[in-house]
């Protein structure tokens, strides 16, 4: 397994795979992988001739009062994990090399990104979208792996590549998550035993909703009060930002549900966010 941290050197290598008619799969990730990654990683595998996953905590997708400094990083366990799938190259550029001084440069997808966690992280998909950008040029893969956990994400994603041209096809792999639902997440590291436990509402009010549906109650707005409701009846959950039943190529909320629907939730428990949604397809 080849570690590269220079930009130019992961470019000189992907272009050697290509040069050997190999495909490559790519992983994009911030680090501290769990389960969610490397159930990415397997899939690039099995897909592709050659895995790359790249491990970079991208300031420019955090807000100036969110978690960048601490996000969680664990540089060595990661290796380890990926040494273990078999990962032909990791790529682990610093900040410097992917934002060198004059770096000026950014990628936006209007609308989409505003929506839903756009709506409570202003700039946070442009940097998302920008760095994206960047990896994808640099790694020049043939499919890009991401996890529906972060739902919005691949939406805002499958958006770039499209209306940019981008020649990459898009996998969206299932959310993977604990034995009591909780969507793994890096972000759950932050959690003490009692928030831990607390989290459970997030995956628990989803299926809630998912079955009031399935019973035959078609109103949106009468779901979203319910989510409401239940999520408040959690007393560590500190703020919601957004629960309730969604559009899932628009993102737009849904007053009379048909077909397929997104239901999500974002909240916080203490000072973390947590997101997790699931997609429904309902039988008119
Ligand atoms: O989902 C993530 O971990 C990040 O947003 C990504 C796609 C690696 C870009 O920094």
């Amino acid at each position: 397994m080849e570690i590269i941290r220079i930009p130019k050197v992961m470019q000189e290598t992907s272009r050697k795979f290509l040069r050997e008619v190999k495909t490559i799969g790519f992983v994009p990730t911030m680090g501290a992988l769990h389960e969610g990654h490397l159930s990415l990683v397997r899939r690039a595998k099995q897909d592709n001739h050659v895995a790359v996953v790249s491990i970079f905590v991208n300031p420019i997708q955090f807000g100036p009062t969110e978690d960048f400094e601490r996000y969680p990083r664990d540089i060595e366990g990661d290796i380890e994990k990926l040494r273990k799938e078999d990962v032909d190259t990791i790529f682990m550029p610093d900040v410097s090399s992917m934002y060198p001084e004059g770096f000026s440069t950014y990628v936006e997808v209007v609308d989409i990104s505003e929506r839903l966690c756009g709506a409570f992280r202003p700039g946070h998909f442009k940097g998302v979208t920008t760095v994206v950008t960047k990896l994808l040029n640099i790694v020049k893969p043939k499919i890009l792996y991401l996890g529906q956990k972060d739902y919005q994400q691949s939406v805002v994603i499958k958006r770039l590549l499209k209306d940019l041209d981008m020649d990459v096809d898009i996998v969206v792999c299932p959310t993977i998550r604990e034995k009591d639902g909780l969507a793994m997440s890096s972000r759950n590291m932050y959690l003490d035993n009692e928030q831990r436990n607390a989290a459970r509402i997030i995956y628990r009010c989803l299926i809630e909703a998912s079955e009031i549906i399935k019973a035959g109650i078609k109103d949106g707005v009468y779901i979203k009060n319910i989510m409401f409701k239940k999520l408040k009846e959690e007393p560590l959950v500190s703020t919601i930002d957004y629960a309730g039943v969604y559009d899932p190529d628009t993102l737009v909320e849904i007053n009379e549900i048909k077909k397929e629907i997104l239901l999500a939730i974002a909240l916080r428990i203490g000072n973390t966010r947590l997101i997790d949604n699931i997609l429904l397809e309902i039988n008119t």
